[in-house]
């Protein structure tokens, strides 16, 4: 963890967050390096010297200094929009290093991915198959396709997140596949030659998505018996964190190992896609207490971020810890914790025992590194919160609180 006291003052690294808050101002969302950087390493060495590709997920956190970051380590990046891929680019990532997933890809966005030359693109139908297949004919090209398959496996995890079962819309049931292949296997603009698969995401139990790397392997041997070559593995991101306190993450490095002995002697490139657990831990938000309001019922700690800025709590019930930024010892109690947006469903905590907080203290909300400020919108016309990157004892806005004026652009 990058986030621990020292003199009682929460620090991320080596910097105090109360002067990032000062400064900066809050809500404000801050960012371990060392702890980014830590992670996506984590998984690179865990493959050793098995031919391999860790594509970075950008949905988790697309901010161009955490994805220069990880260009700079030589990271690939799993890209699930045109928007995305722009961002993959400016940060200076490298396209033969990218993946396109998804399963709305549109005309405009396939051309935008050929003509920028990226890895492969994960499939999800025939009739994309069929897209990239005519447009990269018309660009004069040949595209690299995996087939993204549903391997029908219970992530046992939120019904949202959770992806590999026959009822969600993502990916190609299993018994389609061979078919898929050989009906593909006439056509010019594509080089068809891998499977992958994502059965969700936050995985805590490393059981269902070990079954997914088995059922993977079991269709590339099928499909090698009928004489279709296979060549590449993406086994997809959600491996989960720990949230909660006590609860426990299985570690990158045991997950890798377990998949490599699984993969190891059958001439696979292997990919996966992690997002969440490369950059979750490191961040937290920032928020500062504006009000203690007390109801018959309830004990509300009014703060200025709120469910537009960190939407998880409202949309999953997650949660997350919720520290004070200076840990002068006090009582706790059982409060609410609350944003200013006009929604009951605007809540970070509820039913939470926090420190006794006032109007003015800081509060740090931690693993919000993943699917926070990228999720963020404008409601209720809140500018979205600036983002800082931390690196040692140093610290830098990578992206600028929004203004008023930024709410009206375009208008
Ligand atoms: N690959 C694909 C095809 C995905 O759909 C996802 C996540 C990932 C990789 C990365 O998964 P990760 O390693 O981060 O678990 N907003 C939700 C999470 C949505 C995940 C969507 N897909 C949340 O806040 O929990």
């Amino acid at each position: 963890m990058p986030y621990a006291y020292q003199h009682n003052t929460l620090h991320c690294e080596q910097v105090p967050l109360a002067e990032i808050a000062a400064r900066v101002g809050t809500p404000c969302y801050v960012y371990s390096s060392a702890d980014i950087v830590e992670r996506f390493c984590a998984y690179d060495r865990a493959f050793g010297d098995m031919p391999h590709l860790v594509c970075y997920a950008v949905k988790a956190n697309s901010n161009l200094s955490v994805l220069r970051l990880l260009a700079g380590e030589g990271a690939g990046f799993d890209i699930v929009s045109g928007g995305e891929l722009f961002r993959v680019l400016q940060a200076g990532g490298d396209p033969r290093r990218v993946v396109f997933s998804g399963v709305g890809k549109t005309p405009e966005e396939i051309e935008y991915a050929l003509s920028e030359g990226i890895y492969s693109f994960n499939a999800e139908s025939e009739a994309e198959i069929e897209l990239i297949d005519s447009l990269a004919l018309r660009g004069g090209v040949r595209a690299r396709v995996s087939l993204r398959v549903n391997p029908d496996v219970d992530a046992a995890t939120h019904p949202y997140i959770s992806t590999g079962l026959r009822e969600h819309k993502f990916g190609i049931v299993i018994g389609a596949i061979e078919g898929m292949y050989q009906r593909a296997a006439t056509l010019q603009g594509i080089i068809l030659d891998g499977v992958s698969c994502h059965i969700g995401s936050q995985l805590l139990d490393t059981g269902p998505m070990l079954d997914a790397v088995d059922k993977m392997l079991e269709l590339v041997d099928h499909l090698r018996g009928r004489g279709i070559e296979i060549r590449h593995l993406d086994l997809g991101g959600g491996l989960g964190i720990a949230y909660k306190p006590g609860e426990k993450a299985p570690a990158i490095g045991g997950v890798v190992a377990a998949i490599t002995g699984k993969v190891r002697g059958r001439g696979l490139h292997v990919m996966v896609e992690p997002g969440r657990s490369i950059v979750g831990e490191s961040g937290v938000l920032l928020t500062r207490v504006l009000y203690r309001k007390r109801t018959p019922r309830k004990e509300f700690v009014v703060v200025d971020a709120a469910m537009n800025d960190l939407l998880r709590p409202a949309l999953y019930q997650s949660y997350h810890e919720i520290l004070p930024v200076e840990s002068a010892p006090r009582h706790t109690v059982l409060a609410d914790v609350v944003g200013p947006i006009c929604e009951t469903g605007d809540f970070l905590a509820r039913d939470r025992k926090i420190s006794d907080v006032f109007p003015g203290d800081l509060l740090a909300l931690l693993t919000a590194g993943a699917y926070g400020f990228v999720a963020a919108s404008n409601y209720n016309s809140r500018p979205r919160a600036a983002e800082v990157m931390v690196e040692g004892g140093r610290w830098r806005v990578v992206r600028a609180r929004e203004t008023f004026e930024d709410l009206i652009r375009g208008e």
